[in-house]
Formats: C-alpha cells, sequence, structure tokens
C-alpha cells in the first residue's frame, strides 16, 4: 500500500529526465523470447509491471538477469509457464501468446482478466491468430493455442495496440507472409518493430496501418534502447499546466505527443522543443475539447490528467471517452476536491474555474491516480493519495520524485 501527502504547489520549475517507455518495453521484454540468443535492453524503468513480465520470462523458461538499469535475456529454452496466477494480475502478460505460439508450436495460457478501465477482451488477438494458421481452443478458462503459423491477411476490427503487437510477433518467425491492416500506429509499435528488425525480422509498414511481415527462420541476439514514456512526458506536462510551470522534460519526443500538445498550446502553455527535450512554460488559462483516439489522436492514457488541467480554466470543458468503457473513475475522485464534472456515459463536462481543496482520495488505475497527484498539487491545502494496489508503481518510475524535483510539494507517507 502506497500513500502520498501532496500540498498545494504554485509553480514547477526545473528539468527532470523522462524514463524509458513501459508500453514499449512490455512487448519487447515479451519480444526477447523469439530469439535463443542473447538480447540486451537498455534503461529499463523500474516499474511493477516490467519486473512482472521479467518474473513471467522467468516462468517461460528464460534467464533474466537486471544489470542496474540494463536487463539482459536469454531465452535459449522456452516454454508455457506452469504457474500462472502472475498473468491475471497483468493485462499485459497476454503479449507472451504470439512468442509462445511462434517458438514452441503451441501454448496454453488462463484467460487474462479485466482490469478497472475495461472488461479488455483478447477476441482480435486471437481471431488474428486464427487468420495465419493458429488453432484456438477454449479449455476451462484457458487459451489453448496451436499450429504451425504460415502467413495469412489479417483485418483489425479496431486498431487495437496489444492485438497488432501479439501478431507482429506471432508472425515474425516461420514461412509466409503476414498481412496486417488496421494495424496500431502508435510509437511503442514502431519500436517493437524495430527491436524486431534489429534482431533480423523483415517487418515493413510500422507506425502506418497496413504493416507487412515477412517470417523468417530465426531471429538473433541484439542491443537495444526503448522509446522515451510519451505517457510520463505528457503527464508531467500536465503538472506544468496545472500549477503555472516552467520546466525541461529531458529526452521528451514532442513527436510522439503532436495531439496532446496541441491542446496544451489551445490551453495557453507555451512550447518549445530543442535537442535537450520539450520545454513547457505558463499555465492551462482556457478550456477544451478532448476526444481520446488510437494513435495519432489524443491517447486514452492522458485523459485522466488533461481533466485535471481542464478543472483549473474557467469555462465548460467536453471531454469523449472512446477507447475504453470505464475510464472516469478519477471523476468521484476529484469530486471529493470540489471538481464540477458530470459524465454522460462517454462524456464528461467539466465546469473549470471551481478551486480545488485538498482531500483524502483513492487511486483506482494506472492514470487515475497521476491525475489525482497533479490535483493534489492545484488543490487548496493538503491532499491524501491512498494507492491501495500500489498503481502509480506499475507505470511510473518515481513520480514523485520527479514532481518534488520540480519543486512539487510530494511526499510517500507509507
Ligand atoms: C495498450 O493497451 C496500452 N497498454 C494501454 O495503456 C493503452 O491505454 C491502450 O493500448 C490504448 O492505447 C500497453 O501497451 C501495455 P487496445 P491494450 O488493445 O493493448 C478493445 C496504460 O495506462 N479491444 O488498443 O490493451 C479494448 O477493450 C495502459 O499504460 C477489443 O475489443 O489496448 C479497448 O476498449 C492502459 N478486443 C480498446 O480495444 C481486443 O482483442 C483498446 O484496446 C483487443 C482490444
Amino acid at each position: 500500500m502506497a500513500q502520498y501527502l501532496i500540498s498545494y504547489t504554485q509553480k514547477l520549475s526545473g528539468e527532470v529526465m523522462i524514463s524509458a517507455s513501459k508500453n514499449a518495453v512490455l512487448p519487447i521484454l515479451a519480444a526477447c523470447m523469439l530469439t535463443d540468443e542473447e538480447v540486451l535492453i537498455r534503461n529499463v524503468p523500474l516499474l511493477s509491471d516490467v519486473e512482472n513480465m521479467c518474473r513471467i520470462l522467468s516462468l517461460c523458461g528464460a534467464e533474466v538477469k537486471r544489470e542496474n538499469r540494463d536487463v539482459r535475456i536469454c531465452a535459449r529454452h522456452i516454454h508455457t509457464p506452469a504457474e500462472q496466477e502472475i498473468l491475471r494480475t497483468m493485462r499485459a502478460s497476454v503479449l507472451i501468446l504470439g512468442p509462445l505460439l511462434a517458438r514452441c508450436g503451441e501454448t496454453h495460457l488462463s484467460m487474462p482478466g479485466g482490469c478497472a478501465i475495461g472488461q479488455r477482451p483478447i477476441d482480435l488477438h486471437l481471431k488474428g491468430l486464427q487468420k495465419i494458421g493458429g488453432r484456438i481452443l477454449y479449455e476451462g478458462g484457458e487459451i489453448r493455442a496451436e499450429g504451425k503459423l504460415t502467413g495469412g491477411s489479417i483485418y483489425l476490427d479496431f486498431p487495437s495496440v496489444g492485438a497488432t503487437e501479439n501478431l507482429l510477433m506471432a508472425a515474425v518467425l516461420g514461412k509466409g507472409v503476414t498481412r496486417i491492416e488496421n494495424a496500431a500506429k502508435e510509437p511503442e509499435i514502431v519500436d517493437l518493430c524495430q527491436f524486431l528488425n534489429a534482431c533480423g525480422a523483415r517487418i515493413v509498414g510500422a507506425g502506418t496501418a497496413n504493416i507487412t511481415i515477412e517470417g523468417v527462420s530465426r531471429l538473433h541476439g541484439t542491443v537495444y534502447t526503448p522509446i522515451p514514456d510519451r505517457i510520463e512526458a505528457g503527464t508531467l506536462a500536465c503538472a506544468c499546466a496545472v500549477t503555472d510551470g516552467s520546466v525541461l522534460l529531458q529526452g521528451a519526443r514532442s513527436d510522439h505527443m503532436r495531439a496532446l500538445l496541441f491542446k496544451l498550446q489551445e490551453m495557453g502553455m507555451i512550447l518549445q522543443e530543442d535537442e535537450k527535450g520539450l520545454r513547457l512554460r505558463g499555465k492551462a488559462r482556457h478550456p477544451i475539447e478532448v476526444r481520446t483516439l488510437s494513435y495519432p489522436g489524443f491517447p486514452t492514457d492522458m485523459q485522466s490528467p488533461m481533466m485535471v488541467a481542464a478543472c483549473q480554466v474557467n469555462g465548460l470543458s467536453v471531454f469523449l471517452e472512446t477507447i475504453f468503457e470505464n475510464r472516469y473513475m478519477h471523476v468521484v475522485e476529484l469530486g471529493r476536491m470540489g471538481a464540477q464534472i458530470r459524465v454522460e456515459g462517454q462524456l464528461a463536462l467539466i465546469q473549470g474555474g471551481v478551486p480545488l481543496k485538498g482531500a483524502r482520495v483513492y487511486a483506482t488505475d494506472l492514470r487515475a491516480s497521476a491525475a489525482l497527484m497533479l490535483a493534489g498539487l492545484c488543490a487548496e491545502g493538503q491532499t491524501l493519495l491512498i494507492d491501495e494496489n500500489e498503481h502509480l508503481l506499475r507505470g511510473y518510475e518515481c513520480l514523485e520524485a520527479k514532481l518534488c524535483q520540480l519543486g512539487g510539494a510530494v511526499v510517500r507517507t507509507s
């Protein structure tokens, strides 16, 4: 259990280093099981989701060694994990499905659970595997996947990030050519494809809706550094927007953050990109409209931090969450602080300009927890954020320490 005491902070200033992307590192770690040679992943963030994925790879028989900020992996002999309880604790564990099927020709995994933000089905993953030669059976809460993958054409009804990643990893080994249409275009997809191509895969079209994978007989090892975390950078950018800041986000890739940065500029922030990263100045002053979409649209992971910025400005802001069915749980907690937000289905109407007041609030999911920490920075008095399931530690590397580094009054009290 983690608790954070956050006090009103007038200004944030200074510079902070952006960590590598959780959502790039997780599929890349899974993809290390596609080669029997050693892989070194550099600058791997210290996150509980990452440690869980490393534990899952070990359960699959891979040798996994953390060396400070690097992780060395050798998946010479891999197998389906016997112990599968851990798979239920992390949605991203479904990403071992593609590599295990590609390397072993069969696997059986317990159905990944949903989570607070939605049911999180994997029908698109499974339908895609069937299109390229996989056979899928459901047995008592488990998925059994088997068969020699021989390539084919897949159309994704929705540009699912996880489905695109699983299918990419399933298709890189073996014979045949696989085409994925309506693929996800997130920067994390591009990073996974760059990693796989660095291991000898033949993938073209990453970052577009149409990706073609030519199967190869085997992959070799490599040394790879994942991209910076655009959601961590975006969260810190929103922290600047709610506290009238002047900050440098070192290493941030603004080309991965265009939709968010346009919205922050619409709200009145001043942005400057230079070789060191992304500089932001000023504070949110104008209401906005936000519709979450697949990349390059506004990222759903930035919806809750952005809503805190909308609470700060006079006027009505309108949010439409189109990706997950239950991603407004932070609204109840912001309401405890005096926020005037009305949710109508996937629509949220934020009547901003009402000063937030410190309160005892509860973390419900990863990004909502970060949003509540930002709310504490701009609320009068003190806010106690109770994070019973340590959501924050799953996806942010010492967020409270980074905010402190910028002058934020945030202390982890347990
Ligand atoms: C990835 O989740 C990210 N997680 C999420 O970040 C992110 O919010 C999401 O992509 C959207 O950008 C990781 O990369 C580890 P999806 P993923 O498959 O792959 C539906 C965070 O906070 N869907 O694109 O699970 C699904 O229910 C996390 O870092 C199906 O219906 O997202 C959802 O409504 C949260 N069937 C929508 O698509 C499927 O087979 C988007 O899901 C797959 C997905």
